[in-house]
């Protein structure tokens, strides 16, 4: 079975799975931290180079300022947690948003996982914070604005390579596979630039529920795709 070099992650259905146990929807993302915890183990052990997780779009701010305030709070706990996980699993962590709309500990809480972990050499846990494709691609067409302005670059230098380098993904390959649980057949705003010849697997696990067996049914269902990028298959 071919391991895909970068899987993306849509993990939907936390509040679902709470609902279903009589639980708050906070409950369900506790535990849906514990399986984002697990899936980086996993991940990293199967040979996974880049794996990443939706974790709080720039469309979430919409929710309750109680479901917001405790979203707050387990990044600041997991955030923790996870610079044990990424030392012990020799995993490099960034991540893709915007972080000034956080608070100043959870930005120094992100600087902090960056930096300690940056010459891990195994996987590449992408965590997307805050992050929307469409605001992804306006920063991006900003900044390159300003170098067009301070002649940094040329206008005939813009080009779908160059422009992919002002994302917040530079240097980071597409991904070959996104996941989405929890059943919803839509991109909810995820890397919009990036997924354009991603092939999509949708289940209905919810998102606490996923494990090993849950993602290798993914890349099994991934392993029978016919990738044709626009071309023809020749064989
Ligand atoms: C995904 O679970 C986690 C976040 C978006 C932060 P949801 O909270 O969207 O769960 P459902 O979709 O309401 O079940
Ligand atoms: C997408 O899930 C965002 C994350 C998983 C962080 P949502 O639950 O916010 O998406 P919609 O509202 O169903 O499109
Ligand atoms: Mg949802």
């Amino acid at each position: 079975m071919v391991i895909p070099d970068h899987v993306a992650l849509i993990l939907d259905g936390n509040g679902r799975w709470a609902k279903k146990r009589g639980l708050p929807r906070t409950m369900g993302h506790k535990e849906g931290c514990v399986t984002v915890e697990k899936t980086v183990e996993i991940a990293a052990r199967m040979g996974i180079r880049y794996l990443t997780v939706y974790g709080f779009s720039t469309e979430n701010w919409k929710r309750s300022v109680e479901e917001v305030g405790a979203l707050m709070q387990l990044f600041r706990y997991y955030m923790v947690r996870l610079l044990k996980i990424a030392k012990a699993n020799n995993v490099r962590v960034k991540m893709i948003g915007e972080r000034s709309r956080f608070d100043r500990d959870i930005v120094e809480g992100i600087n902090r996982l960056e930096r300690e972990t940056k010459d891990n050499t195994g996987l590449t846990f992408v965590i997307a914070v805050n992050y929307g494709g469409r605001d992804e691609i306006v920063r991006a067409a900003r900044r390159m604005a300003e170098d067009l302005e301070q002649g940094k670059i040329e206008k005939e230098e813009i080009t779908e390579q160059s422009f992919a380098s002002y994302l917040d993904t530079a240097g980071i390959p597409d991904p070959d596979l996104l996941i989405r649980t929890s059943g919803e057949l839509r991109l909810s705003n995820y890397l919009l630039w990036q997924l354009a010849y991603t092939e999509i697997y949708v289940t209905d696990c919810l998102w606490p529920d996923f494990d090993k067996e849950e993602l290798e049914k993914a890349i099994a269902a991934y392993n029978k795709r016919d990738r044709r990028f626009g071309g023809v298959r020749t064989t």
